[in-house]
């Protein structure tokens, strides 16, 4: 294996070569496939081709028998499968700390859980480690772009912006608004969240490839006055740099549903408390939305607002049964996110294999070329971001795995045995995970060991090559 020494650190441009070409099996999507398992006009598979980067971004797709000349230099990972970096839209940092918590619904893990879990990052000691250790294991589950609930705390988000930006990730958070129904360590006030999220956006919102997320936490730990504010927030940094986004929970649980009933009286039904706020623009990431009715779906289409979907976490919660094809069929984007720590992984394979699950139940059947869109360039599209993530068009940025098509006898054996494309393909979304994960780029740097280290995972790690990766040129 050559030249470690030839690969670039973390967060440093390629300083000898400007140009790289990765050579593997190059699968990214061209438009939305649909539903059917028919959709070869909009997918893009490259078997042994060549995904040509120049200073950081796409610069083409090749065949295998197009090779670049000379002036490229070659990294070999021929055998595995180069997808765009996972997507994810809704993940708690903080709750990597009680990820598989057992037995409890929501509103009652929140507060045997999570509640206490959260207030830890009141030090920014402790929001500093916590977010080295969170935005690594989203690397090295694969995800390299996501939208991030930190805690109530500003020193949460502003130690992930901080990490974040020193990796290099496209990455969206905010500091969580919370003025009611919680525990005392972990209350804000309007005027004093107002503060800190000004200061934050002031900061970050579109520093790099950062942005800010307005982020009341649900609508039973927010007084009306604190979503007014949210809701001035998203207008007076409406021109900035595309907007804030805005990210909440939404009808997750069917006592939480009752719940706010009792909080918003006057509301028709707890979307509307978000709506009449003004919280629902084309920026708006609303987790779960389980329990919605006709007419909330027509008001999140016409507001071009999105639907986290989190089957791993509807599951372990006890929550229900998210329904995607209603949600489709009234014109409401989905993209599908971990939402650890409800959800019990990060890795977005693990989420859409128990996505396919959650659609099986109810008659719906989530195909590989639909499953693995809405992780990359669905998502993408949802948060505004598909001129920059989640495909491989000329001029996006290199955000780059590379997954082994097999790791272990079983899915090896599965991999021998598919016919089709989309059999391989469907196979390994439902077999993979994070263990599959051989090598990260991100803005066309590589950043990740294949295999993390018993420690954890450290920035350290850059530049050793996996199995395959040799690099020449
Ligand atoms: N609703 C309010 N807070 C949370 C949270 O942290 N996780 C989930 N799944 N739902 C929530
Ligand atoms: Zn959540």
């Amino acid at each position: 294996m050559s030249s470690p020494a030839a690969t670039p650190r973390p967060n440093q441009p390629h300083a000898s070569n400007p140009r790289l070409a990765l050579c593997g099996d190059i699968l990214h999507f061209l438009r939305d496939p649909g539903w059917s398992e028919d959709a070869a006009d909009a997918v893009q598979f490259e078997p042994d081709g060549w995904l040509l980067i120049e200073h950081g971004r796409v610069h083409a797709v090749h065949p295998a028998d197009d090779p670049p000349d000379t002036s490229w230099a070659r990294q070999d990972w021929r055998g595995h499968l180069l997808m765009p970096g996972f997507i994810d839209p809704h993940v708690h940092a903080p709750q990597l700390d009680v990820i598989a918590s057992f037995g409890a619904a929501l509103l009652d893990w929140l507060e045997r859980y999570t509640f206490p879990a959260e207030a830890r990052y009141a030090d920014p000691e402790q929001s500093r480690l916590g977010a080295e250790r969170f935005l690594h294991a989203l690397l090295a589950h694969g995800t390299t772009s996501a939208l991030v609930y930190a805690t109530v705390h500003k020193t949460s988000a502003e130690a992930l912006f901080e990490v974040g930006q020193r990796l290099g990730m496209r990455l969206i958070t905010g500091k969580v608004l919370m003025d009611r129904n919680c525990p005392d360590d972990l209350r804000d006030d309007v005027e004093q969240a107002e503060r800190d999220c000004v200061d934050l956006i002031e900061r970050w919102h579109g520093a790099g490839r950062l942005a800010y997320a307005v982020t009341p936490r649900f609508a039973a730990t927010s007084s009306p006055q604190q979503l007014a504010m949210a809701g001035r927030l998203l207008q007076r940094y409406a021109q900035n740099a595309g907007g804030l986004y805005m990210q909440t929970h939404v009808a997750e649980n069917r006592e939480e549903v009752r719940w706010i009933a009792e909080l918003f009286p006057d509301s028709r039904s707890y979307l509307d408390v978000y709506a009449s706020h003004g919280l629902l623009t084309r920026r708006s990431m609303l987790a779960h939305g389980i329990w919605l009715d006709d007419a909330d779906r027509a008001r999140l289409a016409q507001a071009g607002s999105s639907i986290a979907f989190a089957p791993s976490s509807n599951l372990f919660l006890g929550s229900g049964l998210f329904n995607w094809a209603q949600a489709e069929d009234a014109g409401v984007g989905v993209a599908p996110a971990s939402d650890v720590g409800g959800g019990t992984s990060l890795c977005q394979l693990r989420t859409l294999a128990d996505g396919y699950k959650v659609l099986a139940l109810q008659g719906q059947r989530l195909t590989a070329w639909q499953g693995l869109y809405a992780i990359t360039r669905g998502a993408a599209r949802s948060l505004e971001l598909e001129p920059e993530i989640g495909h491989f068009a000329p001029g996006t940025v290199a955000d780059v795995v590379v997954w082994r098509w097999a790791e272990g006898a079983v899915q090896q054996r599965r991999q021998d045995l598919a016919r089709s494309l989309h059999e391989r393909l469907f196979a390994w979304m439902t077999l993979a995970d994070e263990r599959n994960v051989a090598a990260v780029y991100l803005r066309g740097c590589k950043i990740a060991a294949a295999q993390q280290p018993a420690d954890g995972w450290s920035g350290d790690s850059a530049g050793h090559l996996g199995p395959s990766g040799t690099t020449t040129g």
